[in-house]
């Protein structure tokens, strides 16, 4: 297929790209449809201007389809964020943003990265097991769902070399 066409029908490969202030509202989307609580359209704005935050897009043709944020404090980083567009889960896209991003906090001096991940969320704790996490720490009942639910978090870390 050329080139043109499959980029206009979404298809072709992804890329991970820096997010600009033109994706916060695509962003925010994305956010509220995969967490309880999104973040709104002022926080992205926000962290894109922070200088020790990073925020990737990760795009497909015209469309932002995931992302991956992250807040960097001296040469730790954790990251705050990461989600696929629902409809495009479970083809493996995450990899590439995590790995991608890991690369750039690696180009600020960041040598080692934490994240929380609810216990039971596997297609997550299976894509950071994958890209190099180990669990260093678990928070009994430290999320709570809508409905009043504690849900516990483990802590996962990776050293960059
Ligand atoms: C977590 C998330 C980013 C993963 O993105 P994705 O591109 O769909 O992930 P992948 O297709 O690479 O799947 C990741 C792994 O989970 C596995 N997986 C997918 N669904 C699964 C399920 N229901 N149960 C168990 N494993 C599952 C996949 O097989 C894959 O493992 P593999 O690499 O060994 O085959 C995506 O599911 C998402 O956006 N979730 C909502 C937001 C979220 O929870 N973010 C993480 C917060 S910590």
């Amino acid at each position: 297929m050329m080139a043109w066409l499959s980029e206009w029908l979404g298809r072709g490969t992804p890329a991970v790209e820096p997010a600009t202030v033109h994706d916060v509202p695509r962003l925010a989307q994305l956010h509220g449809a995969s967490f309880h609580r999104g973040w709104g359209e002022g926080e992205f704005e926000a962290m894109l201007g922070e200088r020790n935050t990073l925020v990737h897009r990760l795009r497909l043709g015209r469309k932002i389809i995931g992302f991956a944020v992250s807040r960097i404090g001296a040469d730790e980083a954790e990251i705050l964020s990461i989600a696929i567009d629902a409809g495009q889960r479970g083809r493996g896209l995450s990899r590439n943003l995590l790995l991608t991003h890991l690369g750039h906090l690696a180009g600020r001096g960041v040598r080692t990265v934490f994240l929380e991940v609810e216990e039971n969320n596997q297609p997550a704790r299976r894509l950071y097991e994958r890209a190099g996490f180990a669990v260093v720490g678990r928070r009994e009942r430290y999320y709570k769902q809508p409905g009043g639910e504690h849900l516990n978090a483990l802590l996962m870390r990776r050293d960059l070399s």
